[in-house]
């Protein structure tokens, strides 16, 4: 087991992210424990419950069974979680739990960090993707029309408890779409300024094989990695003010990809990973990199066996990018390549993405 403590330095909020292979049944005792005797309301995955909803023996009254996909982050939803609430009497005191992925933490991070202007929250990711992303740095945000994540709040959990047993049971494209953050940590490792240096780039060619037959070991070494690399830029930017801004490498390109294909088309990970293939090219281009540079990452992504998506038109693509809550005037925030693992933030205009 490993305990992994987030200390957001600015707002003197503490808390811990256990890592832990164990039944999952054990679960329900621990979280028991932290709410200690309060009362509380669970959201949770279809999926997840279908699969684990009798191990984990949470009673039904208190479960809000979300439906799974990136179209379930809306507003509507979010109406009925906090109607579930209400009528639980939750209090300030009460905690709201997820177990889920990404879609689930998020969405329900909302409600904790809005319902009576905030009750406590505990995060149970059951998706890779989750484990080493979203379920970290207290992002939480509901989808509009107009994109992705474009209502929400900075809402830190009160602890996070990753299984990776639930990975076993995750389908092969999900897992695959984790991956395509954990590599984009590899991408971006000296960056995020991290004490220890893992070298995740390594880490993944020499337990490719371990990884890709989720052996529990390595996942929980592989997920203690992501973590402490995401630990080391949340700590010292909660807000994305700066530093933070480097983990949306791949993003800006990704989400443009997501929307532009209704959010149904294709995962984030492999959105992402296309952002990132777009990211080398643009910074290839740019000189920020050399060729060797790019055709190493190139293969790294080809080892991994990630789909390789359309072209889209750059006129729809751009529009799209320009109305990412992360652009500015007539810039584009683009986080690209300068080197083996390491990242900036560049302000890309129009004409240079379309020359
Ligand atoms: N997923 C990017 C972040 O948490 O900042």
């Amino acid at each position: 087991m490993s305990e992994i403590v987030i200390n957001i330095k600015n707002s003197e909020i503490t808390y811990p992210i256990e890592i832990k292979n164990e039944p999952v049944s054990d679960l329900y005792n621990k979280i028991i424990n932290v709410i200690n005797g309060e009362n509380y309301l669970v959201v949770i995955s279809e999926k997840v419950e279908k699969l684990y909803g009798k191990e984990l023996n949470f009673p039904k009254s208190n479960k809000f069974i979300l439906k799974d996909g990136e179209k379930e982050k809306n507003f509507n939803n979010y109406q009925k979680i906090i109607n579930k609430a209400l009528e639980l009497k939750l209090t300030r005191k009460s905690s709201i739990i997820t177990v889920g992925g990404g879609v689930c933490g998020d969405l329900s991070g909302f409600v904790a960090s809005t319902y009576m202007r905030g009750i406590n929250f505990i995060q149970v990711p059951t998706t890779l993707l989750a484990c080493v992303d979203s379920s970290v740095g207290g992002k939480t945000a509901i989808d509009t029309n107009f994109g992705k994540n474009m209502v929400g709040t900075f809402y830190q959990p009160k602890c996070v408890f990753i299984n990776p047993n639930f990975l076993k049971t995750l389908d092969e494209r999900q897992f695959k779409s984790g991956l395509g953050e954990v590599v984009k940590y590899s991408f971006i490792e000296k960056s995020c300024r991290c004490d220890v240096e893992y070298n995740l780039m390594n880490f993944l060619s020499e337990k490719f094989n371990e990884i890709n037959q989720r052996d529990e070991k390595t996942l929980a070494k592989l997920i203690e990695i992501c973590v402490n690399l995401k630990k080391s830029v949340v700590e010292k930017d909660e807000k994305e003010a700066d530093l933070r801004r480097i983990l949306n490498f791949g993003h800006t390109y990704g989400h443009a990809v997501e929307k532009i294909n209704n959010y149904k088309k294709y995962t984030h990970g492999e959105a992402v990973v296309e952002g990132m293939r777009f990211a080398f090219n643009l910074a290839l281009k740019l000189n920020k990199i050399d060729k060797n540079y790019k055709f190493f990452a190139e293969d790294v992504i080809k080892k991994f066996n990630f789909p390789i998506l359309p072209q889209y038109k750059s006129e729809k693509m751009i529009d799209i990018m320009k109305s990412d809550k992360k652009a500015e005037k007539n810039c584009i925030n683009f986080v690209l390549p300068t080197d083996y693992s390491v990242v900036d933030i560049f302000e890309i205009t129009e004409n240079i993405l379309t020359d």
